[in-house]
């Protein structure tokens, strides 16, 4: 931004569906809502640019009318990256640190932290967070900062997101391309779960699912850290296409009548209830049973928590998540899909509005916006961090361990 203080903070969420673009000013009192824009998405897909001018358009649209509300200019962004090509792995490294016990340093914690993201990684592919779950001194694990601690062996167990460098590049040209220089890049669920989860939650186990338009994000919280990522490529669009096929309407018919008449549980729609479908071409409209409209969402709906289900059990993250699944993003609005999850995955669930900034307008207190405002938190963290080590896996680090 270029407010003479520094005092702004910009966070642009380039999804599926809506490009969207948040200020918050950082003020002694904590961050306060500045201005904000939301735009149609055009030129992008599950997380990915296909058509650059349109993307380019649709950020600057969002952008400028953040900017208008804000009364000042963006420059400087944090932004999030998300879809089908993100993935997460677990690696762990250590080094010696002689034959007797020594007191740990920032170097030793660094080289540790260096051996553990010294992973194989194909040319296409780049670390977007390097995320520590714990060190281990000697035999003692559980440990979240070894900075003074004594130990003759450190080591320590990460959480590794990768993405694949052209998509990253391709949003952040994008952005730079509507005049926003990137100040960083956030994995979508890690950013949402800083707005959405609370500490007990993630320090007991917790899974965390963003529903948006493209896929679903999935990010597994163990004792304070991030245990696991994964992305199922199922979304809400896929609700939105299985109507306009099975009721023959346009999709943007289809994606009214989900939003107005959409029930993942057929059961829950009265029974007698009719809806007014649109047709194709110039045939004229009919009136259909809502319950029919029911019954082609549930099995979609039953896919997805099926996906989800078998994505964390394949992980062996299932047993992992006793604080039960946490629904976000714009998808889990759809009614009855809460209790769709709750059956098929067999554990508490719950959906999640973001924590509100003071002075925000309240129609940004829905599910599709947990991701832009988590990433307002996500770069205040960071911008805290970045105070007290400079280096840039410092930054990740120390922002995570703040965030534990
Ligand atoms: N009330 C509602 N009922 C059902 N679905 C809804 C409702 N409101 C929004 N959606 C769906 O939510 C999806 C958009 O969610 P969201 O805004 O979180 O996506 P996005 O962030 O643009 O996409 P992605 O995260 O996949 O890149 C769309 O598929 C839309 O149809
Ligand atoms: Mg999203």
């Amino acid at each position: 931004m270029g407010n003479p203080q520094g005092n702004f903070l910009t966070a642009i969420d380039v999804g599926s569906a809506k490009t969207c673009a948040l200020i918050a000013e950082i003020t002694d009192a904590g961050l306060r809502y500045r201005g904000h824009g939301v735009a149609d998405s055009r030129g992008s897909r599950k997380g990915v640019i296909v058509e650059l001018d349109k993307a380019v358009a649709s950020i600057q649209k969002a952008v400028e009318a953040a900017e208008d509300l804000a009364k000042a200019p963006v420059e400087h962004a944090i932004v999030g990256i998300g879809g089908a090509h993100v993935r997460g792995v677990n690696s762990h490294g250590g080094i010696s640190l002689g034959t007797r016990p020594r007191e740990i340093g920032r170097d030793e914690i660094k080289q540790a932290v260096e051996r553990a993201r010294a992973i194989p990684l194909p040319a296409d592919r780049e670390i977007l967070h390097l995320l520590p779950q714990e060190f281990i001194l000697d035999d003692q694990p559980g440990v979240h900062d070894p900075l003074g601690m004594m130990a003759a062996r450190l080591e320590v167990r990460v959480h590794l997101v990768t993405a694949a460098t052209s998509a990253t590049q391709n949003v952040i040209t994008a952005v730079n391309k509507a005049g926003v220089h990137v100040d960083d890049t956030v994995f979508e669920p890690l950013a949402a779960a800083d707005s959405v989860l609370r500490a007990d939650e993630r320090e007991l186990g917790v899974c965390l699912a963003d529903i948006g338009a493209g896929s679903t994000e999935l990010i597994v919280f163990q004792q304070g850290a991030v245990a696991w990522t994964g992305v199922v490529p199922v979304g809400g669009d896929h609700f939105t296409s299985d109507l306009s096929v099975g009721l023959c309407t346009p999709l943007s018919e289809a994606e009214k009548i989900k939003r107005v008449y959409g029930n993942a549980i057929v059961t829950l729609i009265p029974e007698g209830n009719e809806v007014e479908v649109p047709s194709v071409g110039d045939r004229p409209s009919r009136l259909l049973p809502q319950r029919l409209v029911g019954e082609i969402l549930e099995p979609r709906a039953r896919e997805l928590c099926e996906m989800m289900r078998d994505a964390l059990r394949q992980s062996g993250m299932y047993e992992v998540c006793l604080a039960g699944v946490v629904l976000t993003g714009g998808a889990s609005r759809l009614p009855g899909i809460f209790d769709v999850a709750e059956s098929v995955l067999r554990r508490a669930v719950r959906l999640s509005w973001p924590a509100p900034l003071a002075k925000m307008p309240s129609t940004l207190s829905e599910p599709e916006f947990a991701t832009l405002l988590g990433m307002i938190n996500y770069g205040q963290r960071a911008r805290i961090a970045r105070g007290l080590q400079e280096t840039r896996w410092g930054t990740r680090l120390k922002a995570m361990l703040v965030g534990a």
